[in-house]
């Protein structure tokens, strides 16, 4: 009998394979990071080919380091970065060119030129979307008027397209030979291209970006199979049965299945989703409109989402770009060494500035600088950084939803950093919670898959494995949080009408 699900995470920075038990619990996993390639400025690319053997060799590890074969996993789940653009030959597998990540901006042309008739939001009540270079639709559009021969193989239905989980699902299933070309329901309402109401492409977007519909991949829900593994794979012929986008596959593994419950994941962005139940809620405060999951047959829940681009990556950045620290976790000693950040803001609008600004002329900016200031103040801006840019997004969800969220749900790498929790409740004013499990996105997937394969029961059984860990409290005095926050706001207006 199969005792575990295995999930497998294509994440921003890395690939991971986790074994999750019957109580998701994890058992062993593997991770593999990938480049990052940035050719020019706002330009972030992937090789997706590196991806593809990257998601191979963390499935052996995790197999070896769990013990276990293929004949102990009882189906695969697959989530991933979303809006990463993966376009591909379908009969060779040789992607046309590096994928274009989320983040890179190169597309402001593309959005410019839509939006010059109908503005940003012209799309917004079909897709919950404004056009943005964050979104996948303006990607694979660049990439079909600006790689050689993209458009006329595309046209002769040479070519495909997906975000990361339908890469990796088409070459689990087999690549050229029989792989299946379908994403998830969540995954494909941040393209740009899916109605909200029917979770199908719709033709006259498409038409809109000259895209054909023959690259699209078929939208299903994000808990059933899709297919099994190929037969040379490790996991010949178990099922993939679970597929979502990362941040929703998040939500899941917080067990935030009804609406009103929220949670807030802390990776190379931050996302704060908020569930809105069966009905699609469209913002007045700068949200997206999202799917949150579908489970079968059954109806589609929606989400408001609170989208910032930069918060871990800013971290890499310091270690990466500015060598102040040689490792991650670093970051948090240096900010541990001052009681303050010395008056010291970092505005990380690497990509511009997502949620709830969608500033695309936003660019980074570090203000409030003297003699005095060092790179304990730095590191310290760095973390308070994420802590602020969550709290505008939190005002965001708290003004459309008509009522003050009282506790936010968090996962992923950054919430191990308790100090950082702690500002992060005090920033807020609400309680912060993490899970015993803060893997959360990798369950999200496991559960999904499991519930198809009737591993799991349903979603009462996911209920009762989720457990708290830990709660931070607001302890802050209101006034020193005020000012704070005034300070953050007058350092996002620094960062804004900066690209010429
Ligand atoms: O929308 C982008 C998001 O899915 C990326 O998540 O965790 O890979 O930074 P992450």
């Amino acid at each position: 009998m199969a005792d575990y699900i295995l999930a497998i995470d294509q994440g921003t920075t890395s690939s991971r394979a986790i074994v999750f038990d019957r109580r998701g619990r994890i058992v062993a996993s593997g991770q593999k990071e990938h480049e990052q390639i940035l050719p020019h400025p706002g330009w972030v690319e992937h090789d997706a080919a590196e991806i593809w053997r990257n998601v191979q060799e963390v499935i052996g590890l995790a197999l070896t380091r769990a013990h276990v074969t293929r004949h102990d996993i009882a189906a695969i789940g697959i989530t991933n970065q979303r809006e990463t653009t993966v376009v591909w030959d379908r009969t060779t597998g040789e992607p046309v060119c590096n994928a274009i990540v989320w983040q890179d901006t190169r597309t402001q042309g593309i959005v410019d030129g839509l939006a010059a008739d109908g503005g940003t939001d012209r799309f917004k009540p079909i897709v919950g979307l404004p056009l943005a270079t964050y979104f996948s639709g303006t990607k694979i559009a660049w990439i079909l008027e600006n790689v050689d021969g993209a458009r006329a193989r595309a046209e002769a239905g040479d070519l495909l397209f997906g975000t990361t989980d339908c890469w990796v699902l088409w070459n689990l299933t087999g690549g050229p030979d029989g792989g299946v070309h379908v994403t998830d329901v969540t995954n494909a309402s941040r393209t740009l291209f899916m109605d909200l109401e029917t979770l199908q492409w719709r033709d006259d977007i498409l038409e809109a970006f000259d895209v054909p519909r023959s690259m699209m991949p078929e939208i299903r829900s994000s808990s059933e199979v899709y297919g099994a593994a190929e037969s040379s794979s490790l996991l010949r012929e178990t099922p993939i049965a679970g597929i979502l986008g990362d941040q929703q596959a998040a939500t899941f593994g917080q067990a935030a299945f009804e609406a009103g419950e929220s949670k807030n994941t802390y990776g190379t962005g931050c996302f704060l989703i908020f569930n809105t139940g069966t009905d699609i809620v469209h913002s007045g405060n700068g949200l997206l409109t999202t799917v949150g999951y579908k489970l079968g047959d059954q109806p589609a829940h929606y989400a408001l989402e609170g989208s910032i681009a930069v918060t871990g990556s800013l971290v890499q950045w310091l270690r990466d770009q500015l060598g102040i620290i040689r490792t991650a976790p670093e970051v948090e000693d240096l900010a541990r060494r001052v009681a303050d950040n010395g008056g010291v803001y970092i505005v990380p609008a690497f990509s511009g500035l997502f949620a709830p600004y969608w500033r695309p002329d936003a660019r980074g900016a570090i203000v409030g600088l003297t003699r005095y200031s060092n790179r304990n103040h730095l590191a310290r801006a760095a973390l308070e950084a994420v802590a602020y840019q969550t709290r505008d997004v939190l005002d965001a969800v708290n003004a459309d939803a008509g009522l003050a969220l009282t506790e936010l749900r968090v996962d992923g790498g950054m919430v191990a950093n308790d100090a950082l929790m702690q500002f992060q409740a005090d920033v807020l004013g609400v309680e912060v919670v993490r899970p015993v499990v803060a893997e959360t996105t990798a369950l999200g997937a496991a559960n999904a898959a499991g519930l198809a394969v009737g591993f799991w029961d349903g979603l009462e059984d996911l209920t009762a494995n989720w457990q708290e860990d830990r709660r931070w409290r607001p302890e802050m005095a209101v006034d020193e949080r005020d000012r704070l926050l005034r300070q953050w706001h007058k350092a996002v207006t620094k960062s804004m009408d900066w690209v010429d």
